[in-house]
């Protein structure tokens, strides 16, 4: 028998659903207490300091470079094997995308292919679990530690991963998640970043929303408040309507990888 594998399910239960309505009942369909109940959550499950609500994957990534404020003149090593939002960030920030070779097993990056291309220019390894397959983050924390390199992770495939103890952005400077429809926490469109950083964490909270030391939701209590910006940001904020429909999802989201990988073992056979 052929069985069709779908392009995507979502999985989104009676419980997410109600939180939703519970959203679009508030005051604040936008960034919010939703959304840092949700960070909170998230930060605790890949076992990091902070996270941050992005809009998406894409944006996380990006926003990471521009804290670093990689641009002209700058290498980022990363891999070809990827989605095109990888290298595409690189090349938002004016930086140039150096690809390197990955291993024929994992298809990650190959780590005893980066030390070949770095060159005095180069800045940061951005690279990519893909699949769900952590890199060797230990080996690549050395290496960058050697040169002086950041590393981004692209973490749009692997949240639940985790490879000799670690689990994405704990080695790595800043990572980035993709809530986008076909991933394993999804709400159609979204993103996070987490990191171990007290500074990293607070200028990614401003920056994510212009750059504003305080959102709307911050400044709502019954009177007018105002806001100074502090930098330049980007307009990327999570709202409160993606985070209900992730917060619940993460309780579940273990069964629900392994449901996942049942189903598609019963396709192939
Ligand atoms: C490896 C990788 N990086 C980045 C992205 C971009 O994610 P988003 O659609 O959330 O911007 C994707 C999306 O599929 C991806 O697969």
């Amino acid at each position: 028998m052929i069985r069709k594998i779908e392009f995507y399910r979502h999985n989104l239960s009676a419980k997410d659903k109600a939180a939703l309505l519970d959203v679009v009942d508030s005051v604040f369909l936008t960034t919010g207490k939703v959304v840092e109940q949700f960070e909170k959550k998230f930060a605790s499950y890949v076992h990091s300091s902070h996270a941050v609500g992005v809009m998406s994957c894409t944006h996380a990534l990006e926003l990471a470079l521009r804290y670093f404020q990689f641009g002209h003149d700058d290498e980022i090593i990363t891999t070809p094997l990827s989605f095109i939002a990888t290298a595409n960030t690189i090349e938002y920030v004016g930086a140039r995308p150096v690809f390197v070779d990955v291993e024929p097993n994992t298809g990650n990056i190959d780590v005893r292919a980066i030390e070949k291309a770095i060159t005095p220019r180069t800045k940061a390894l951005m690279v990519v679990h893909l699949y769900g397959q952590m890199c060797d983050m230990k080996a690549l924390r050395k290496l960058a530690d050697r040169f002086h390199l950041k590393i981004i992770e692209d973490s749009a495939h692997c949240i639940e991963g985790m490879r000799d103890g670690v689990r994405p952005g704990q080695l790595g400077d800043v990572a980035a998640y993709s809530f986008y429809a076909t991933k394993n926490l999804a709400c159609g469109e979204g993103g996070a970043l987490s990191c171990n950083n007290e500074n990293i964490y607070d200028w990614l909270l401003r920056a994510r929303q212009h750059g504003m030391s305080r959102n709307a939701a911050d400044r709502y209590h019954k009177r007018y408040e105002h806001y100074d910006m502090d930098l330049l940001g980007m307009k990327c904020n999570m709202s409160n309507l993606q985070a209900a429909l992730l917060i619940n999802q993460l309780d579940d989201l273990d069964i629900f990888l392994d449901s996942m990988f049942l189903y598609f073992v019963d396709c192939l056979i």
